[in-house]
């Protein structure tokens, strides 16, 4: 029978972590310190502030009516249109008499437990840098757009605010049983590339999906990809395209919905009964699936990024 592992449960401070716990390996830079944080965030130039906006408009001619509408909300409680890129301090500010959470500035992506400890903490993590024109379209690394544009607005809504704490709450426990894969696909399916049920039809709230100007029009039209409600047993068992459009979509209800499915959720059940690979392809249909739309996925097998296949 599997044991209850111990673990740490107060969120004040960071765990240390076993030895044989495994997260990725990052070079913590040496102005930081052991919560990751920069001592202060960027001073943005001109040029910088340019590029903020010139992605801001971009967005804004596919993001009306196809994304969530507490992403809309969000974005106008926060004033995030007021032109560059948003001062933190001001932010936080703004976002904590909402929802009680701030935006804090990080070099770069941070281990997981110390990401872990700022979500449960009701911080979030954000680069402390933009793109550049060279990189305008795609960058591999969370840049600040990304993070604050694509992640913060949906923190102004409190459901979902505390379903991230609650995602943060979860972290440690995933690392000690050695399924940090599980638990990331959940973040990727739902915060990352997450789409809900609206009275106007299906709508995206992943910041993957909302930071860029393709996979908007892709995640919610297009013919190709699976749309599927979600289930979080199902979806922690599902593997999940990194530099590509997603061959699947998970759906949720709401957000309470979601919020439910989680906290409810026996993890000390489900992890020893996961494997430690996925069990399903990111385009599997499987029997148990609620199906809203069942994809053609004719833009994977016309082979994807980089193959000149249009994202239908
Ligand atoms: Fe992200």
């Amino acid at each position: 029978m599997a044991t209850q592992l111990d673990i740490e449960t107060d969120f004040t401070r960071l765990p240390e972590m076993p030895e044989d716990v495994f997260t990725a390996p990052l070079k913590k830079p040496a102005h930081v310190g052991e919560d990751w944080l920069e001592p202060k965030q960027t001073d943005y130039g001109a040029e910088d502030d340019a590029i903020w906006n010139d992605l801001f408009a971009r967005q804004m001619e596919v993001l009306p009516g196809r994304a969530a509408s507490s992403f809309m909300a969000g974005l106008q409680k926060l004033n995030l249109n007021r032109g560059g890129v948003p001062e933190f301090g001001k932010l936080s500010e703004d976002l904590s008499a909402l929802t009680g959470w701030s935006v804090v500035p990080v070099p770069m992506l941070i281990p997981d437990h110390v990401f872990f400890w700022h979500l449960a903490n009701r911080r979030f993590p954000a680069g402390n840098f933009i793109r550049t024109r060279e990189t305008f379209d795609y960058i591999q690394e969370p840049d600040v757009f990304h993070d604050v544009f694509g992640h913060v607005p949906m923190l102004t809504d409190p459901v979902y605010a505390d379903y991230m704490q609650e995602y943060g709450r979860a972290g440690w426990k995933a690392m000690r049983y050695n399924r940090l894969k599980a638990l990331g696909a959940l973040y990727w399916y739902t915060v990352e590339f997450g789409l809900i049920q609206e009275a106007g039809g299906i709508k995206a709230y992943g910041a993957g999906i909302l930071s860029g100007p393709t996979e908007i029009v892709f995640a919610t039209e297009a013919k190709s990809p699976n749309r599927i409600m979600l289930n979080v047993d199902r979806v922690m068992r599902t593997d999940y395209v990194i530099s590509d459009l997603q061959p699947t979509y998970f759906v949720i209800q709401s957000f309470e919905d979601l919020y439910h499915q989680t906290v409810e959720r026996n993890f000390d059940r489900l992890y020893p009964s996961l494997s430690p690979s996925f069990t399903y392809a990111n385009s599997a249909v499987i029997d148990v699936d609620d199906v809203l739309h069942r994809g053609t996925q004719e833009y994977l097998l016309r082979g994807g990024r980089g193959s000149g296949a249009k994202p239908v």
